[in-house]
């Protein structure tokens, strides 16, 4: 693990528009630098570089972020791996963080787990190529399968000697430790205390993580075994449903052709690999997890997964396609005829014909959803019925809203429903995205017993009416609540001017102030990414305040310089004493701006540096397009005739925001209770209604004396 200052040196130091150099042409256009951008092929340059906040985007994919993004993506590596790059490019000595005792031992439990299965990869792999056993009977049934010498040394595939112990035997011999071949999976301990070798017979696979160290063994029996394949347990080191089959060696070609093909089996990747589709990996038979799909989405958007043309294998295919479209990714999906699976079709077939057969049968996901449902339900409607209900489910998993809305139109041309009533149901079943997240929320913030303190209560404390408000309501307040965010990443550390209860003005931190509004009103963001952001923003404060010590005093040192440096040029020019007060006068002032604006510039770029870099990719994400985004301007802003810098202003946008989002949590409250009001009326269930009417008008006056006070507000001279 690198320890957290380093991580801060090598934040600090890695400069956007030269990690961006090494990579693209960059002009100076402007403050900013331009380049074709490096994600996809374009003629024109959008790749958009800011020096000042240290971060790059293309305007036209979308991609970019801080230097650490920007490695993560071009490098297809993780956050940790980019780090060290960046470090090796400064010339950084990554200092590994002190590990306590206990991470020590298992560090080192690690390691030497890799370590032994690494061996044993080599150890099988010559098993394979130079023993007479391997030769004849593993070698053989690779060639049988039409498995090449060339798949076989870039897959390191290995034979295991089938006898009780030769694995154990020579990893003894070689001075390996029997408690890390246990640990690994490659020995067992029989009940009479003998060690034995758990692979035996058998043609192996190893698998590799991203990294390319060997984490696991797939063992395939040849002599028709019941157990066709024996795999290496979970361990501290192959937690199987985070890992891909052929993700080592395929992500750099996935990078490079932005698609990464799925399959289930490790034939079906050497197959493929064969056919020269070397973007290829394995769930390796289980249905589809969140952390491989996180891992393919390091690398690419793009995902086709290829499966056998027999009824498990559709079933199988309509399994991972949701769980791939809820995490953003472009699907398609691709079926071979029945009976085949890439592996065979491979052999059956020429590169170039796989190719073609790939590029005509291809099927965007939807497409493929509805064909093949609504082939099994012929003319039953209620059959139908439950097909469409499915497809909707799909839909609503798209969290693109684009994207979403150009699938219903579709949908609804394949499916011969309105698109009305398709925009209906997917928004009902998107309700229940949002009704989860927000429990999610709720549970993380139940500690709100000042119930009675605020009108405004917690948001995330009321019982939605139903699904389809509740969308509403998200709607509603994400924009506002993003209006909020946006200051505290832009400006959070910036000073802000408030006058205190005795009219003094006192200076406190923009997001200080947010804080302090919000927790007034009991306010929390419902927007799960902000809600992270502003406690990150939160916890950052001590640290800043620390580094901010350090930077004035670097600063002070600095205009000292520069103050004596002032002062001797004046003393040389020989001027009258007159002459010269003015000139020192000059220059005090001139330092003291100097100051201010450096001093400035360090608090506004502050949250957004760091924020830039975080571990948490959606968080970051979401940072980068606060950062980045041309500020929404709402109906005032366009009131004012002057452009005017955004700031300036500050004092002025902040308590608006603010206030726009009360004002909104409270036109939601209305709404919630007057749906409330609306199903009791409608069940009749006898339930007294006065007091929820009571609570209808306590709102709506809240609402309109607040719309007074912003008002108010608006109407105060600027200024
Ligand atoms: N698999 C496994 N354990 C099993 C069966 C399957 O781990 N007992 C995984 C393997 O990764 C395998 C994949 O699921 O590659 C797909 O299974 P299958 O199609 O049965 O195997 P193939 O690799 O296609 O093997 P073959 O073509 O040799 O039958
Ligand atoms: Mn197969």
């Amino acid at each position: 693990m690198i320890d957290k200052a380093t991580v801060k040196r090598i934040i600090d130091v890695a400069d956007i528009v030269e990690v961006v150099g090494d990579y693209v042409h960059l002009v100076k256009r402007g403050s900013n630098y331009m380049g074709l951008c490096p994600f996809h092929n374009e003629k024109t340059p959008s790749f958009s570089v800011n020096r000042q906040r240290n971060i790059c985007k293309c305007f036209s994919c979308g991609k970019g972020g801080s230097p650490v993004n920007f490695i993560m993506e071009k490098e297809g590596v993780n956050y940790h791996d980019a780090l060290l790059h960046l470090a090796k490019k400064y010339g950084i000595k990554v200092e590994e963080r002190e590990l306590t005792d206990q991470e020590r031992e298992q560090q080192s439990e690690r390691e030497s787990m890799l370590v032994v299965n690494e061996w044993a990869m080599r150890q099988m792999e010559s098993n394979l190529t130079e023993s007479e056993e391997g030769k004849t009977i593993g070698l053989q049934y690779l060639y049988q399968r039409g498995i090449t010498n060339e798949a076989i040394a870039k897959f390191h595939l290995g034979y295991a000697i089938d006898k009780g112990q030769d694995l154990y035997d020579k990893a003894i011999k070689s001075g390996y430790d029997v408690k890390h071949l246990k640990s690994v999976g490659l020995c067992g301990e029989s009940q009479q205390g003998r060690y034995y070798d758990r692979f035996r017979g058998r043609v192996i696979f190893p698998v590799h993580n991203p990294a390319g160290k060997v984490i696991a063994f797939g063992g395939r029996g040849i002599k028709g075994e019941p157990a066709k394949y024996i795999n290496s347990p979970e361990s501290q080191i192959y937690v199987k449903s985070n890992e891909l089959y052929g993700i080592y060696q395929a992500k750099t070609s996935i990078i490079r052709q932005n698609k990464c093909y799925l399959v289930e089996g490790y034939m079906d990747v050497i197959g493929m690999w064969q056919s020269g589709m070397e973007n290829v990996v394995a769930s390796s038979g289980t249905s589809l997890t969140d952390g491989q799909i996180a891992l393919i989405h390091r690398f690419t958007e793009n995902v086709t997964l290829i499966y056998d043309g027999d009824a498990a294998g559709i079933k199988a295919s309509i399994r991972g396609i949701d769980l791939l479209l809820s995490h953003n990714l472009n699907v398609k999906v691709l079926l071979l005829p029945d009976g085949e699976d890439p592996d065979s079709f491979s052999r059956n077939h020429t590169p170039e014909e796989f190719r073609e057969y790939i590029e005509n049968n291809e099927t965007d996901f939807i497409r493929f959803k509805t064909q093949t449902l609504l082939e099994g339900c012929g003319n039953d409607p209620i059959k139908r019925a439950e097909a469409i209900r499915s497809i909707v489910k799909s839909l609503s998993s798209i969290s693109d809203m684009i994207k979403r809305s150009m699938y219903i139109q579709d949908c609804s041309r394949l499916l011969n429903v309105s698109e009305n009533i398709l925009i209906l149901e997917v928004k009902k079943a998107r309700g229940e995205v949002v009704e989860e997240q927000r429990k999610k929320i709720e549970r993380s913030s139940a500690s709100t017993d000042s119930a009675e303190a605020s009108i405004y209560e917690s948001m995330a404390s009321k019982k939605a009416a139903t699904d389809k408000e509740d969308t509403t309501f998200c709607s509603i307040l994400r924009p506002l609540e993003k209006n909020v965010i946006t200051y505290c990443v832009r400006y959070g550390m910036s000073d802000y001017a408030a006058t205190d209860a005795d009219g003094e003005i006192v200076y406190l931190k923009v997001f200080q102030v947010i804080a302090d509004e919000m927790s007034l009103d009991n306010l929390t963001f419902t927007t799960p990414v902000y809600e992270r952001i502003f406690q990150r923003i939160n916890d950052m404060y001590s640290e800043y305040s620390a580094q901010r010590g350090e930077f004035r005093q670097e600063l002070d040192a600095e205009v000292q310089k520069r103050y004596r440096a002032g002062l001797d040029k004046i003393a040389s020019e020989q001027l009258s004493v007159e002459d010269i007060a003015h000139k020192e006068d000059l220059l005090k002032r001139e330092l003291d701006v100097f100051c201010s604006s450096r001093e400035s510039e360090f608090d506004k770029l502050y949250v957004s540096k760091i924020l830039s870099s975080d571990p948490d990719d959606e968080l970051r994400n979401e940072v980068l397009n606060l950062i980045t985004e041309k500020y929404n301007l709402s109906k005032y802003h366009f009131k004012t005739t002057r452009i005017e810098v955004e700031s300036d202003k500050l004092s002025e946008l902040i308590p608006r925001v603010i206030d726009e989002w009360k004002d909104g949590v409270l036109h939601v409250k209305i709404e919630q209770a007057r749906a409330e009001l609306k199903r009791i009326t409608a069940e009749n269930t006898g339930e007294d209604i006065v007091p929820i009417m009571a609570q209808i008008q306590r709102l709506a006056q809240a609402r309109q004396q607040f719309a007074k006070q912003i008002g108010e507000r608006i109407i105060v001279p600027k200024k």
